[in-house]
């Protein structure tokens, strides 16, 4: 009985990992697709587009600050909303006191709440504001392919001290240093 109850659970364990595994391995073979919420939340783009609109011409200032936002979080373990969240990450001097844009994105995000609960990731309205404050400010725009996930945690200061660009960084730098982590013109 005891054998059969240390294989019954073994087994149980078993199906667990595998069951873990194979959520894993889909998540890590997920695309990212333009339309990710065609029909979860068809209104997303809208949402955020309108709401940043408004923001930027209430104070074209904070266009720079959604794409600044957007850059700051993706340089430290990527575009996962780890920015947002209270911890080490925020506190560094790259970030400390200077971040702005946290109520935009609140306003985004309890929208998008009430229209679709639980459904798009604060890492793809980061990634959705940053291009409409461009736009809206007169700049290019390009596609945003969504689908991100949010981190749990927050990464360290010195996550961000190692991966932000430094301000003093010449063009030919910061060119560089974008291309490093995947952004490309
Ligand atoms: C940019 O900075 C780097 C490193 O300080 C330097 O080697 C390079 O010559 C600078 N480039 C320009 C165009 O000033």
């Amino acid at each position: 009985m005891a054998s059969f109850k240390s294989s019954s659970s073994s087994l149980t364990a078993f199906k667990f990992h595998l069951g873990l595994f194979l959520l894993l391995a889909g998540c890590a073979s997920a695309q990212l697709s333009t339309n990710f919420y065609g029909t979860s939340c068809p209104n997303v783009l809208s949402v955020i587009k309108s709401a940043v609109g408004s923001a930027v011409s209430n104070e074209a200032r904070m266009g720079a600050s959604l794409l600044r936002l957007h850059f700051h979080d993706c340089f430290v373990n990527g575009c996962d909303a780890s920015v947002l969240l209270d911890g080490g990450e925020k506190t560094a001097p790259a970030n400390t006191n200077s971040l702005r844009g946290f109520d935009v994105i609140d306003n985004i995000k309890t929208q998008l709440e009430s229209s679709c609960p639980g459904v798009v990731s604060c890492a793809d309205i980061l990634s959705v504001a940053a291009r409409d404050s461009v736009v809206a400010l007169g700049g290019p725009s390009w596609q945003v392919r969504l689908g991100r996930r949010d981190s749990a945690t927050a990464g360290s200061v010195s996550d961000v001290n190692n991966n932000v660009p430094s301000p003093a960084l010449n063009v030919s730098g910061l060119i560089s240093s974008f291309s490093n982590k995947g952004f490309h013109s």
